[in-house]
């Protein structure tokens, strides 16, 4: 055996278990890696294939004045037609109902949301559309979307919100333009009948 080029020696036990964790870290480093990307890819997809993006700019309220004064005090709050024609409901969700309870838009008409919370996180989607929004204490939230079919549609409270959480719903009707157009000249602020 030549003493200046000795055979390599054996790694010890305590290398052998350094290999292995550095071979599994090395795995779980790669598998982070394309979780992330995954997800990074997701975001871009969405924001450029359904034009899914965060707010845009913020609109802030005092929540301690909300029932007071302004633009969600209860004689404000449901349907209202504004000038050139704009539909915009006005809601507040609390603890554990939202106010209204039931929401009378057109069909096949622009409509426009503005909500928010008097306390806790809460949010709603109504039904099979794609309307679906949080609504957070201080904070106005608003969305514009459109019916494409007259019915009743359900509208729950999605963001867990207390011990009420799942009794906390609304309802919303759909009704063709020519009724709602019919009943906006009697009323300011509609509201759900029965029928
Ligand atoms: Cu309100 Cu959940």
């Amino acid at each position: 055996m030549n003493p200046l080029n000795p055979p390599p020696a054996k790694p010890s036990g305590l290398q052998r278990s350094a290999l292995v964790a550095s071979l599994a870290e090395r795995r779980w480093l790669i598998f982070v890696l394309l979780v992330i990307l995954s997800l990074l890819s997701l975001m871009v997809f969405t924001a450029l294939h359904w034009a899914a993006m965060p707010p845009s700019r913020v609109e802030k309220i005092d929540v301690s004045s909300v029932h007071l004064r302004g633009e969600f005090i209860e004689s404000n709050l449901g349907t209202a037609q504004e000038a050139g024609g704009r539909v915009v409901v006005r809601l507040v969700a609390q603890q554990y109902s939202f106010v209204p309870q039931c929401l009378v838009v057109p069909e096949k008409t622009p409509v426009t949301f503005r909500g928010t919370s008097t306390d806790a996180i809460h949010g709603f989607l109504i039904g099979k559309t794609n309307a679906n929004t949080m609504l957070i204490p201080g904070f106005i939230s608003t969305f514009t979307t459109s019916f494409e079919q007259q019915g009743e549609q359900l509208m729950p409270c999605h963001e867990y919100c207390g011990v009420g959480h799942e009794a906390m719903w609304a309802k919303v009707q759909v009704i063709s333009r020519e009724e709602f157009q019919s009943r906006m000249q009697h009323e300011e602020r509609l509201n759900c009948v029965s029928r």
